[in-house]
């Protein structure tokens, strides 16, 4: 007999070993299609649209210099840097002498590329100019007086806030949370803008950008900053949107009151490493949880990602509709419906170019807030299997006096989904203790 201890120890054992054995398969089988698709979305793309998309299966120093671009510099190691065991062996030689042949960036044909959908609310951010600004949602302080409701009354006298969603949501996020919950005085005296970020939701999703941090910053500068010559503001983000606000409140730091981050994606390491371990910690190669998993298949393969957003993304009135039928309702919870609001090309370089890439400049960007004295406030729930507690914790040791609020029992998003109410409240109670004008709530 054994002592149970041993036999315990004896089964986890083989059971990690057969887990990762699996995993190890699984990702081989993955590493194998994603060469083979390179070449299929090649085809298809010179099919379509006579020139192939610059994908980044090559190496750095192959690609570099191709698009002459200046924004090369800023886009993610992470791009390059996903280990393939097939790309590597290049033991394809013809897809050598693919990779050699002239990659463009924008490809010919229209603004829409053809794995995108076409339907009429996704390129809505076409007319009228063509998608020179972000979808804003403002909400003007109102006189409660019902007839001159929504009319600016407060001027510069009011309190301005924006809010940042984070990867794969839209401006609804906020919208159809806090918006919702706020209260009276908060309703008369301040200004609220929620965005859409580039890329997503009904924003401009060009195909000829990168969409690293720069880009993000400039569209929102250009959208609520300039526009509405604010002088100060409020930041509240979420997850990704943690890393535009820094780098925006970094960017504004005498115009920043406030900042909260609800589960900000803060991995310390070093500057030289930080969006490897970012793209590691956040979407490590694994099967398990089904998040992880999904995040790290849709960050590790750009072309199998690719066939994702092509049956997902691109048909996705179809599957709306079916949705619905399956559960019997007329209208999809906003957030089933921002899942497939982006392309591949927009998503596909905002998790590299802000989520990993953005990671290096996390550290930096604290720094030259504590130093101006902004207020910080982290919340994050316990039971997030996205961007761990951990994250959290670390900003409380690198920000000492920032305001820390674990809330027991909530996940990535229901730290305010199904709390609406509380985490509003919360807000408000930052930004009145940070206003110019004393609200009493
Ligand atoms: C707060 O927001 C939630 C979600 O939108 C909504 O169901 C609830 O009715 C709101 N509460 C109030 C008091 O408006």
């Amino acid at each position: 007999m054994f002592p149970s201890s041993l036999v315990g120890k004896w089964t986890t054992k083989s059971a990690a070993t057969v887990i990762s054995a699996t995993s190890f398969i699984v990702f081989l089988i993955f590493d194998f299609l994603e060469v083979i698709f390179c070449i299929i979305y090649r085809y298809l793309d010179e099919f379509f649209e006579g020139k192939a998309y610059r994908c980044y299966c090559g190496d750095r120093g192959e690609l570099q210099g191709s698009v002459g671009d200046d924004r090369e510099s800023e886009l993610s190691e992470t791009l390059y840097g996903r280990n393939n065991v097939f790309r590597q062996m290049r033991f394809l030689g013809f897809a050598r002498k693919w990779e050699n042949r002239k990659k463009a960036f924008g490809g010919g044909g229209g603004i829409t590329v053809w794995s995108d959908c076409g339907c009429e609310s996704c390129v809505s951010w076409m007319k009228d100019g063509g998608g020179q600004n972000l979808h804003v949602v403002v909400k003007e302080p109102s006189t409660g007086d019902p007839t001159t409701a929504n009319e600016n009354c407060c001027g510069d006298l009011a309190e301005n806030v924006i809010f940042l969603h984070g990867f794969l949501s839209s401006s609804s996020f906020w919208t159809e949370t806090v918006f919702p919950n706020l209260s009276e005085p908060v309703k008369r005296n301040y200004r609220l803008f929620a965005v859409d970020l580039l890329g997503f939701g009904r924003s401009p999703k060009p195909k000829d950008c990168f969409y690293t941090l720069t880009d993000h910053l400039e569209m929102i500068e250009k959208s609520v900053i300039k526009p509405f010559e604010l002088k100060s503001f409020h930041l509240v983000a979420h997850s990704m949107g943690c890393t535009i606000s820094l780098a925006l409140a970094a960017k504004y730091s005498n115009c920043v009151k406030s900042i909260v981050l609800t589960a900000p994606p803060y991995i310390p390491s070093s500057k030289e490493g930080a969006s490897l371990t970012a793209l590691e910690k956040l979407a490590g190669k694994r099967l398990w949880p089904p998040l992880i998993f999904g995040s790290s298949f849709m960050s590790w393969y750009e072309h199998l990602g690719r066939c994702v957003c092509l049956l997902v993304c691109r048909n996705h009135r179809i599957w709306e509709k079916i949705l619905k039928l399956l559960t019997w309702r007329r209208d999809l919870h906003f957030m089933i419906m921002d899942l497939t609001r982006h392309t591949h090309h927009s998503a596909w370089h905002t998790m590299h170019n802000v989520i990993c890439g953005g990671a290096k400049f996390l550290d930096e960007n604290l720094d030259r807030l504590m130093k101006s004295g902004v207020k910080f406030c982290v919340i994050h729930g316990d039971c997030d299997n996205v961007v761990p507690l951990e994250c959290s914790e670390s900003i409380k040791s690198k920000v000492p006096n920032a305001e820390i609020n674990i809330i027991s029992n909530a996940d990535h998003c229901s730290v305010i989904m199904g709390r609406e109410k509380d985490f509003t409240r919360n807000l408000e109670h930052i930004w009145a203790s940070f206003a110019d004008t004393e609200l009493f709530l």
